[in-house]
């Protein structure tokens, strides 16, 4: 049976760990082209050689600086020789208590979870509209729609980020362009190893969450590459006005 993704050209952002690199890798065993984008260069250089019998792309941009984007989307489109879906998983954690928080760290959270898919959409947009269309699938967080203690910044581009999803998805429908953003519950990942630790209150609902993750996954939160079933879907679904938002926690599909 052949892949929905097959021939596919598809751009990922943070894609050199996480639930990013797990979609790259379902993704190129699904036969899609994949440009790997991400901010870590060391960790994209280990990702060349890494897929045996499949070529990965990388580029290396921060999502959060404009020029950067613009110039990784054009090299991307190069190398893929156009555009058909977008998947941003570039994201950073927040944990801190409101009296402790610069503004600086509040900013650049902002920046990279919520700045960051819109300067990626807003780059890739012609790009899929001279495809006749495409998938924009963007990973919020279950963060974005229950608030997490402690985690003021995060939450609310988590939040930001579905309603934007929403608002694009209206303005999309008519290019044949799909927005969609997800929430996963907890992965085990870097990102959340790191927000656990960094948690200063046991008593805090995110950390009871991850004891709670830990004890009924048997000594491990789901792993990333349970979450790569982020956009494969058995029928390409047409574009409609409502369809932006799936939410259902720790496992959801969408539909490329
Ligand atoms: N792990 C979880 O429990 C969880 C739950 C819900 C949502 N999410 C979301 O899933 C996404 C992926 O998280 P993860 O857990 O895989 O994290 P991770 O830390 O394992 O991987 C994130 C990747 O994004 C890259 N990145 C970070 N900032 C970047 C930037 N400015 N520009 C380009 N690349 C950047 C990192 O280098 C890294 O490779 C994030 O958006 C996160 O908020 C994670």
């Amino acid at each position: 049976m052949s892949s929905a993704l097959a021939g596919r050209r598809i751009l990922i952002t943070g894609a050199a760990k996480g639930i990013g690199l797990a979609t790259v890798t379902r993704f190129l065993a699904e036969g899609a082209g994949v440009a790997a984008l991400d901010r870590d260069a060391q960790a994209l250089a280990g990702l060349r050689g890494r897929f045996e019998g499949a070529v990965v792309n990388t580029v290396q941009a921060d999502v959060a600086e404009p020029a950067s984007v613009a110039a990784a989307i054009a090299d991307c489109v190069a190398i893929l020789g156009g555009l058909d879906g977008v998947v941003n998983a570039a994201g950073i954690d927040l944990v801190a208590d409101i009296e402790a928080m610069e503004l600086a760290q509040w900013s650049r959270v902002l920046a990279v979870n919520l700045t960051g898919p819109m300067l990626v959409m807003r780059a890739a947009f012609p790009h899929l509209r001279a495809s006749g269309g495409g998938t924009i699938v963007n990973v919020s967080s279950g963060a974005g729609l229950s608030p997490l203690k402690h985690r003021t910044a995060y939450c609310a581009s988590k939040a930001g980020l579905q309603m934007a999803s929403k608002a694009l998805a209206m303005e999309a429908a008519e290019f044949g362009i799909r927005v969609n953003a997800i929430c996963p519950g907890a992965v085990e990942t870097d990102l959340f190893r790191s927000g656990i630790n960094a948690e200063p209150d046991p008593q805090a609902p995110q950390y009871e969450q991850g004891k709670w993750e830990v004890a009924e996954h048997q000594g491990q939160a789901p792993k990333p590459d349970s979450s790569a079933r982020i956009g494969i879907g058995s029928k390409r679904l047409p574009p409609h006005k409502n369809n932006s938002l799936h939410t259902k926690e720790r496992t959801f599909e969408l539909r490329m």
